[in-house]
């Protein structure tokens, strides 16, 4: 296990991620998790205000990070599990494109300008993220480490 102290909406619980077994996935998760925070430090500094737009530039910048980089993270994941045949691949795929089904559904929020799109997002890559990596991904790592990939 390995922990990133959040310190925002989760201030009293440290976020724990398991160790995934393959380090460049285990690296993309931190920075998935550090996204999360940067996030959720966003929405609190505009929970008190409509945003403005410069705060819009703001929302819009990272929210692309945020899907370019989980886009990136999946398929690579994608890949090695298709490569050696992994035999939760079916399932495991399902749940990332659900994942990406939810941040498009989000970005539609943000490209009409609705606000709603703070509380469903904070929560989404929290739970969503947190959960994948602890309860989902863990699951490949015997059987990536049986083919020598670490
Ligand atoms: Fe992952
Ligand atoms: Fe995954």
């Amino acid at each position: 296990m390995f922990g990133l102290k959040a310190s925002t909406t989760r201030e009293s619980s440290p976020c724990l991620l398991k160790n995934v077994g393959v380090s460049d996935f285990n690296k993309q998760h931190l920075r998935l998790v550090s996204y999360a925070v940067e996030f959720n430090q966003m929405v609190e500094e505009l929970a008190a205000k409509e945003p403005d737009a410069s705060d819009w530039k703001r929302v819009d910048a990272l929210f692309s990070r945020v899907c370019l980089f989980v886009s990136t993270h999946f398929r690579e994941e994608e890949e090695q599990m298709e490569k050696f045949g992994y035999p939760g691949y079916p399932g495991h795929k399902a749940q990332h494109d659900k994942f990406v089904a939810s941040l498009a559904k989000i970005q539609s929020q943000i490209n009409d300008r609705n606000v709603k799109f703070k509380g469903k997002l904070s929560t989404l890559l929290w739970d969503w993220l947190y959960n994948h990596i602890n309860e989902v991904d863990v699951q490949y790592r015997d059987f990536f480490a049986d083919k020598g990939l670490k």
